[in-house]
């Protein structure tokens, strides 16, 4: 499924709404490599194809958890996070991931003990109103991906329960609000000057959850 088609591919070209996905485009464009290259790593494919142990799902969610539990606290905490445009409140996805190790029989000291990732990997969005959306536009984006990913695991966890994949299948409720939205920011931002920050902050999240990723086999 490629996004473009939900919205850039919906603008034909020359029309004057075009450019108003331009920014959104550039950061889709330059991420793209990355994106495909965890589509292929070993946990991801295995969970997109439908036949992914229980084991190696636990351990996916408890890497995913190391990284996404602390980069939500810094978003959360950077100056640019403080608009109340933005409804950062709403984006709050590292609960869920903790549900969803709790529904796989961690407690909740394991889940503590967890290795997490350092700042080096986090790409600390600081006050860098760039660098922030553009940190924001993965997290938010691989919301996307994650509802796909959610779907293929009713051979594992049984179709129509959300225990184990609360975090991909996301809240259900305003998530492709909260999407729209936070496209529009990445555009007016962008015409603010702000589009080399996002293209930083967007690669270095992805380069980031990469090498995280790496880890996952030595802890599985
Ligand atoms: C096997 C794993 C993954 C699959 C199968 C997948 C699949 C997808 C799909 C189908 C979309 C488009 C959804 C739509 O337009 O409705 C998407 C978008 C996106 N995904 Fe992933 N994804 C995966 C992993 C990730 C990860 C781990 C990240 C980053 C943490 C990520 C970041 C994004 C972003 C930023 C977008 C938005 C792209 C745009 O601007 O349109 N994805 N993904």
């Amino acid at each position: 499924m490629d996004a473009a088609t939900t919205i850039t591919g919906a603008v034909p070209p020359g029309h004057p709404g075009r450019a108003q996905a331009d920014a959104r485009a550039a950061l889709r464009a330059t991420t793209a490599a990355a994106h495909a290259r965890l589509h292929r790593h070993p946990a991801f494919a295995a969970l997109a194809e439908g036949w992914i142990s229980l084991p190696a799902h636990q351990a996916l969610l408890a890497r995913l958890h190391g990284f996404h539990a602390p980069l939500e606290t810094r978003l959360l905490a950077a100056n640019p996070a403080q608009d109340p445009a933005l409804r950062m409140s709403e984006r709050r996805h590292a609960g869920r991931l903790r549900m969803d190790l709790v529904d796989l029989g961690l407690a909740d000291a394991a889940i503590d003990a967890l290795p997490v990732a350092g700042e080096g990997l986090l790409s600390a969005p600081a006050d860098d109103m760039g660098h922030f959306l553009g940190c924001l536009y993965v997290r938010e984006g691989s919301t996307l991906g994650g509802r796909v990913l959610a779907r293929a695991l009713d051979p594992l966890l049984g179709a129509g329960t959300e225990r184990g994949r609360r975090f991909l299948a996301g809240n259900g409720v305003n998530e492709g609000d909260l999407w729209r939205d936070l496209c529009v920011a990445l555009e007016e931002s962008a015409a603010m000057g702000h589009l080399p920050g996002m293209v930083a902050g967007a690669r270095a999240i992805f380069a980031g959850l990469e090498a995280w990723l790496d880890g996952l086999d030595a802890d599985a």
